[in-house]
């Protein structure tokens, strides 16, 4: 079959990765791809948030089945116009990506499927929500109720924190994303994502994870993309897995298919864990990034038969079939990321690395410019091995790290501590 992903960062090129080795796919068309993706897929030129032009573009190119990587083109209603023009595709509708593109959604729905999580109220006046915060306390967490490019949210500590958080979104700091704000509890505890993939009544778990969201070493420094992962993550148990989905996960699959918009796509469920107990902390509608390398590199081509099975809705019937190893995947972004840094510097050393099924290099912010590999993001390299332990992977992940020449860039050296002690 021919295949599309849209999409241009290291998600994506380890989405293609994984469905370039199925034997099921004949062509395979990232839009609009990088670097790295160039190596594995064609890459195409394309408005990736024009629904109508990426309808347009699959039937030009008879493709089969189109994947969604990134959460901009599901909220903006990408899968609604391939699903109407009779092309099967992977990803949630604009009304099922509410559950990333608003958070006073999601709390709608855990509240009406009874779903452990974070006290909350709502605001959209301000006088009001100082109040609130004022009679809670600190700490205490404010977000923006829409997409705010991971910027949305304030855990402050301080009462001030708290009230300037508030004066700033509700003063128009992001914009429409930011003209509600939901106030939370502040919860404690350790944090892992868990992927679901759901076809709208039927759910199949596909692996667990944890980032690293702080650009430094020892969680210092300010919030990234996130600048590592690894999966499986220790504190997501089989006990934990159990909970999450009894109390947490089918529930809301099951109130979006009773609200008439079913979820179809991967579910990526933030939890804080404590004394054993799962409380959502967030939805995603799209795989993680970089969680998503690490998934990809343990479930490898099946990853192509596991989205078929949940574009056709007959996840019933699929089964993930699980080696017991580990992936780790290490960042590397350009000096400066995520502030201000320069793009265009050039990257050696990875034609000597190894692409094999246990190490791989995804290329998230790359491009080629006379015919050398430049960065051209802030993160630019995912650099990700397996091993049959977490200590072998993370080894053999910085051992390619290490070979990398590109003095330009930074990473983080402890991914995996929590894991590993
Ligand atoms: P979100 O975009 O909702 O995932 O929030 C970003 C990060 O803020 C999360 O990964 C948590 O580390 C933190 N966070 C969000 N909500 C809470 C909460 N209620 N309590 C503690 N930390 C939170
Ligand atoms: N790595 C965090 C995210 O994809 O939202």
């Amino acid at each position: 079959m021919n295949i599309l992903i849209l999409g241009s960062g290291g998600r994506e090129h380890s989405l293609a990765w994984a469905v370039k080795q199925n034997p099921k796919c004949d062509r395979l068309i990232v839009a609009p791809g990088n670097a790295g993706i160039a190596g594995v897929a064609e890459c195409a030129q394309l408005d990736i948030m024009d629904g109508a032009a990426v309808v347009e573009f699959a039937a030009a190119q008879s493709v089969d089945f189109v994947i969604i990587g990134p959460e901009a083109p599901l909220a903006a209603g990408v899968a609604d116009a391939l699903r109407a023009a009779g092309v099967l595709c992977f990803g949630p509708s604009a009304a099922a990506a509410q559950l990333e593109a608003s958070k006073a959604f999601t709390k709608e729905i855990c509240d009406a499927s009874g779903a452990p999580t974070a006290g909350y109220a709502r605001f959209t006046n301000a006088t009001e929500a100082r109040a609130y915060v004022e009679a809670q306390g600190a700490p205490i967490v404010i977000k923006a109720d829409g997409l705010a490019a991971g910027k949305g949210v304030v855990v402050a500590m301080t009462l001030q924190e708290a009230v300037a958080a508030v004066d700033d979104m509700l003063g128009g700091a992001f914009g429409e994303a930011g003209a509600e704000v939901v106030i939370e509890e502040f919860m404690d505890g350790e944090e892992a994502s868990f992927f679901i993939l759901s076809d709208g009544t039927n759910i199949l778990p596909i692996g667990t994870a944890q980032d690293h969201k702080r650009a430094f070493d020892g969680d210092a420094g300010p919030n990234t993309g996130g600048m590592g992962a690894y999966s499986p993550a220790p504190v997501m148990t089989d006990g934990v897995v159990q909970k999450a989905l009894d109390e947490i996960v089918q529930p809301t699959v099951d109130e979006m298919a009773r609200r008439g918009t079913p979820y179809q796509g991967v579910l990526y469920a933030g939890f804080m864990i404590k004394d054993g107990q799962p409380r959502l902390v967030e939805y995603n509608v799209r795989f993680g990034d970089p969680e998503c390398q690490v998934l990809m590199m343990r479930l490898g081509a099946q990853a192509l038969d596991l989205m078929l099975a949940c574009g056709e809705a007959r996840l019933g019937e699929a089964q993930v079939h699980w080696a017991d190893d580990h992936a780790l995947t290490v960042v590397m972004a350009a000096d400066g990321y995520p502030g201000s840094y320069d793009k265009g510097a050039r990257i050696g050393g990875l034609d000597a690395l190894p692409e094999d099924s246990m190490n791989m290099v995804f290329h998230a912010g790359t491009a080629f410019k006379d015919d050398h590999v430049v960065a051209s993001g802030g993160r630019v390299l995912n650099v990700t091995a397996r091993g049959d332990t977490l200590a072998e992977a993370r080894e053999s992940a910085y051992a390619m790290v290490d070979k990398i020449d590109w003095p330009e860039g930074f990473n983080r050296t402890d991914i995996g501590w929590r894991a590993l002690g």
